[in-house]
């Protein structure tokens, strides 16, 4: 049987208090959208139509390949949405689901079983629903024994009829000539004057049709209106994706404090320890070990790594290299295998050559550092003249003295040395010692004749 789905994701999202519209906000690194339509990724569908209003053309630039926007314009209600998405339908599929863009913990699995459940039951509805200590809110289920009579909303509902714990998601599955059929009939004869897709439940169960509702865990159905959902929700989700580490062989000291986005992909035998915040298209290889205390934003860690104390953006770490304590790795900073980058060091758009060193104290900007060198504590490349950036290249087996400044553009042959303190303007020949420092001078006696002088101004 053919299924198509339908997205519901036009809405304003009034409770965010967010330029942003509803459905694009974040959690672990994907929209809300995104997360709802990954559930439906592993289905077998004919076609998703996204409905989009508030921003349509932001949350429709967003869609990936396959899937459709409608634009639903003004927003008239549920009802009114879904009957603009089956007009996106060229031709129509046997069955529907409907899913809300606000609703990203729902499962694939559960959306599954709700359709095996619908077929099975031979219903022409089936709705996912939730059984709340609060249903506050929520439009209630009204059955009748085993069957559904009717959905009534809040603002509609009966004293009575409010104290049911029983919810709907707005997760629903349909066989589509009922549902078409049940739209046509549906007024805005209602508290909110808005077309009801809810409303499709009593006009289906009146005619005779099966309509059933399967409960799912309260945690499948929370829909996020304010930002304290949205925490709730990227909550869970990061539990979800902590957990599912931990089972494929990730070792963490305190799953509870480690923050890794949808997006990140991590290898078996590698380490985290507290306070680890990965995002992006980040990848951590096996046996590497990253935190305390570590932000990697699309940064790629090879095997054996060891990161701490560090922030890391658009980075590419090799094989056990070392990074940190306290390491700035800025876009372009790659570190082949073996290399270090150390405390209180900044690298951007610099390459530092396998087993290569930059242990303390360094800024090393648009930079080519061969293989097995050396980088004194202190030492900066000066790439910025106030106009342009200028590379530095520094060859293999280089020894750069500590606290010199590399004024660029400028070149250190293999096997070079500075000078420590050398303020270096000119390029530095292979094997040769570059040094520009004036020589020392001693003045004996010093600190006596300046102690005799300051007695002599006192008096
Ligand atoms: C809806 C259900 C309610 C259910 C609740 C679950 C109706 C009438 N009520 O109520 O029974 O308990 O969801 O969260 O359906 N949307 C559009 N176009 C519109 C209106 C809404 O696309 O014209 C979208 C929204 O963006 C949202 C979804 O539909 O993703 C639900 O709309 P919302 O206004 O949040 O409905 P609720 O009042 O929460
Ligand atoms: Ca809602």
């Amino acid at each position: 049987m053919s299924v198509g789905v339908i997205v519901l994701g036009a809405g304003k999202g009034t409770r965010m208090r967010s330029d942003t519209a509803k459905v694009l906000h974040e959690a672990c690194g994907r929209t809300l959208l995104a997360w709802v339509l990954g559930t439906v990724e592993h289905l077998d569908v004919e076609r998703s139509i996204v409905v989009v209003g508030h921003q349509a053309e932001s949350v429709t630039a967003t869609l990936p390949p396959g899937v459709d926007g409608v634009v639903q314009e003004p927003q008239n209600g549920t009802g009114h949405a879904v009957r603009i998405a089956l007009d996106g339908f060229g031709s129509l599929p046997e069955t529907i689901v409907v899913l809300p863009g606000d609703m990203p913990l729902i499962t694939g699995e559960a959306v599954s079983s709700l359709i095996s459940h619908h077929r099975a039951a031979g219903a022409s509805a089936t709705i996912m629903s939730v059984e709340l200590d609060d249903p506050t809110g929520y439009g209630r289920i009204v059955r009748d024994g085993d069957a559904v009579s009717r959905i009534v909303e809040e603002g509609d509902a009966t004293e009575d009829e409010r104290s049911i714990a029983e919810v709907n998601t707005s997760v629903y599955v349909f066989r589509t000539g009922a549902l078409v059929e049940a739209l046509d009939q549906i007024t805005i004869d209602n508290v909110q004057g808005e077309y009801y897709l809810t409303d499709v439940i009593e006009i289906l169960d009146a005619r005779g049709d099966r309509v059933t509702a399967m409960t799912v865990a309260p945690e499948l159905g929370i829909g996020v209106n304010t930002h304290a959902q949205l925490a709730q929700v990227s909550d869970v989700l990061r539990r979800r994706i902590t957990s599912k580490l931990l089972d494929s062989g990730v070792w963490m000291l305190d799953p509870q404090r480690v923050y890794i986005d949808a997006t990140v992909t991590i290898e078996p035998t590698a380490k985290l320890y507290p306070d680890v915040y990965l995002t992006g298209s980040t990848t951590v290889a096996a046996g590497a070990s990253i935190g305390p205390n570590v932000e990697a934003r699309d940064t790629a860690i090879g095997a054996g790594a060891v990161v701490k104390q560090a922030v890391m953006m658009d980075a590419m770490i090799g094989r056990d290299a070392l990074v940190g304590p306290f390491a700035y790795l800025r876009p372009g900073a790659v570190l082949e295998d073996g290399s270090k980058v150390g405390t209180y060091v900044e690298v951007k758009g610099s390459t530092v050559g396998a087993g290569s060193k930059v242990p303390h104290l360094s800024y090393i900007g648009d930079t080519t550092i061969g293989e097995n060198t050396n980088i004194g504590a202190g030492t900066i490349t000066v790439n910025y003249d106030g106009y342009a950036k200028h590379k530095t290249t520094i060859g293999d087996r280089v020894r750069i003295g500590s606290d010199t400044m590399l004024v660029a553009p400028v070149i250190v042959g293999d096997d070079a040395l500075t000078g420590a303190g050398s303020v270096i303007t000119h390029d530095v020949p292979e094997g040769a010692l570059g040094i520009s420092r004036d020589p020392q001078r001693n003045v004996d006696g010093y600190a006596e004749k300046r102690r005799k002088r300051a007695e002599r101004e006192q008096d």
